[in-house]
């Protein structure tokens, strides 16, 4: 049969086609001819491949009817296949499967636990959390397919509950269109195996076949939306909350909130504030404050799985499964080596004074085994959040109230990364690798501050010290 598939690939849709990475992202500005690609590959690949089946997913079922669904009903001619309604199954003449599929969480993956998916696609990765991802992909598998290797391929546009881990894994300290190998150990198997990963840029002016007018309508959005959906910029997103967190390091100190690392002088108050996680990271930070109320994050124990070798987080919002005894321990060595003879306020997630959690009592009391003392943090969640903005804001000549030391790296990766939860849209997305944001939540509640007056005088720089107020200051904030 001889049939012609009216598609032409742009140049940036061929390499799309052409990868041999085993995991693909291809993403960035809105337009690019994503959905398309993602829709063809799919189609071009179950026809090269007799009795394949792949599935193709969407967050929700109306987004997959309005994107891909849509795109492979008017692309599959009819000699190729027919699509069954009912089931949501485009089946091929050569035996061939598109499942076309909606998952909205991890509950909704697990209905696929039996399943032998031959090849997976997922139109925008970051509507999807990394459990979701992580799971999904542990159906792909082609036992019985001999010869085939199985193979990933996404698309996103920047932003969503999965910007920061698709981010992470796909974009950052990665060269576009180069392939990464990834070296992973199977402690069942007892060797290891290297999976490729590849990220190919989209934008819109990839896309010939979409109007001159989208561009200009996009144009027209606010900067963060603009840059995302325009230009495929990683770095500001549409729905990110904290917008005016700049992670450039400036010794200058200007205009930035992560700078050098210096030597904290003798006499600052030093703090640990404390987000307890098991299946997902625990966080503490050590923050210093100078004279002016200032605080300056100077060091973190993050609990999640690191690379051996850049020490960076080798799994987003994945946890080290330590009990509070190896996590209180963890932390007694590092403060034994770091803090010797420092006194250290220490706040905390209040949830860890729960009596009921453990059977050797709350997790604080393990702690205190260890010398590890807390405070109760205040978890007034909007109330935190606010004052994380108070602290990120810049006074008129550039200085905020919150740095960051270089070397706080998943704090510099995750605060950018949160977004607005679509319920409560006040607050941020719980969904996303909140932890580090939890504990600098206690710590700027623990000595809060009023949002910085843009004039020249002291409140400026938004002093407070709740405990010893200077005399007749109006701007502090009192009680708590
Ligand atoms: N090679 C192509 N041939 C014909 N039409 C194409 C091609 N590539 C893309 N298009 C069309 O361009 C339009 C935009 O493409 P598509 O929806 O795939 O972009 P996208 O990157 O997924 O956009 P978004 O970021 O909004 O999801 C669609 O109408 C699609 O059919
Ligand atoms: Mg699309």
């Amino acid at each position: 049969m001889n049939v012609h598939l009216a598609y032409q690939p742009t140049p940036k849709q061929a390499l799309f086609h052409q990868s041999t990475a085993d995991e693909l992202l291809y993403g960035g500005a809105a337009g690019g001819g994503k959905s398309k690609a993602i829709v063809m590959e799919a189609l071009i690949d179950a026809l090269e491949h007799p009795g394949i089946h792949s599935y193709l997913f969407r967050r929700s079922y109306p987004e997959l009817q309005d994107t891909l669904l849509k795109e492979a009903l008017s692309s599959v001619p009819a000699e190729l296949g027919h699509y069954v309604s009912q089931r949501h199954d485009y089946l091929l003449v050569n035996g061939s499967v598109l499942h076309f599929r909606f998952c909205r969480n991890l509950q909704d993956a697990y209905c696929y636990q039996g399943t032998e998916m031959h090849r997976l696609y997922i139109d925008e990765l970051t509507h999807f959390t990394q459990e979701t991802y992580d799971y999904l992909k542990t159906r792909v598998r082609t036992a019985n397919m001999p010869g085939i290797r199985p193979r990933i391929r996404c698309t996103s546009n920047p932003g969503g509950v999965g910007h920061g881990w698709v981010k992470a894994l796909f974009i950052d300290g990665k060269q576009p269109f180069q392939i990464y190998s990834e070296t992973v150990y199977s402690s069942v198997l007892g060797h290891s195996a290297a999976v490729t990963r590849q990220y190919i840029p989209a934008t819109l002016k990839d896309n010939p076949y979409i109007g001159r007018e989208y561009a200009f309508q996009l144009e027209q959005k606010p900067e963060a939306l603009r840059k995302a959906l325009l230009l495929g910029d990683w770095n500001v997103f549409d729905g990110q909350v904290f917008t005016e967190f700049r992670s450039e390091c400036r010794a200058d100190r200007r205009y930035t909130h992560v700078i050098p690392a210096f030597r904290i002088p003798k006499g600052w108050r030093r703090y640990r504030s404390f987000d307890w996680g098991y299946s997902r990271p625990f966080s503490v930070g050590y923050w210093a404050e100078d004279e002016d109320g200032r605080l300056y994050r100077y060091a973190e124990i993050y609990g999640s799985p690191k690379d051996p070798h850049t020490r960076l987080t080798r799994k987003p919002n994945t946890g080290m499964r330590l009990s509070p005894e190896q996590t209180a321990a963890m932390i007694r060595q590092y403060e034994n080596r770091y803090e010797k003879g420092q006194h250290i306020i220490g706040i905390a997630d209040p949830a860890i004074f729960d009596e009921s959690r453990g059977s050797d009592g709350c997790v604080a009391k393990v702690f205190e085994r260890y010398g590890i003392y807390f405070e109760k943090g205040d978890h007034e969640r909007i109330a935190g959040k606010m004052q994380l903005h108070n602290r990120f804001a810049f006074d008129e000549d550039g200085f905020p109230m919150l740095y960051v030391f270089d070397c706080c790296r998943d704090f510099i990766r995750t605060i950018p990364s949160l977004v607005y939860d679509s319920c409560f849209v006040e607050d941020i997305d719980t969904g996303g690798e909140d932890h580090i944001y939890d504990e600098t939540r206690y710590m700027c509640m623990f000595r809060p501050i009023l949002q910085p007056v843009k004039q020249n005088c002291p409140a400026s720089a938004g002093q407070f010290l709740r405990d010893e107020p200077p005399a007749a200051a109006p701007w502090l904030v009192s009680g708590g």
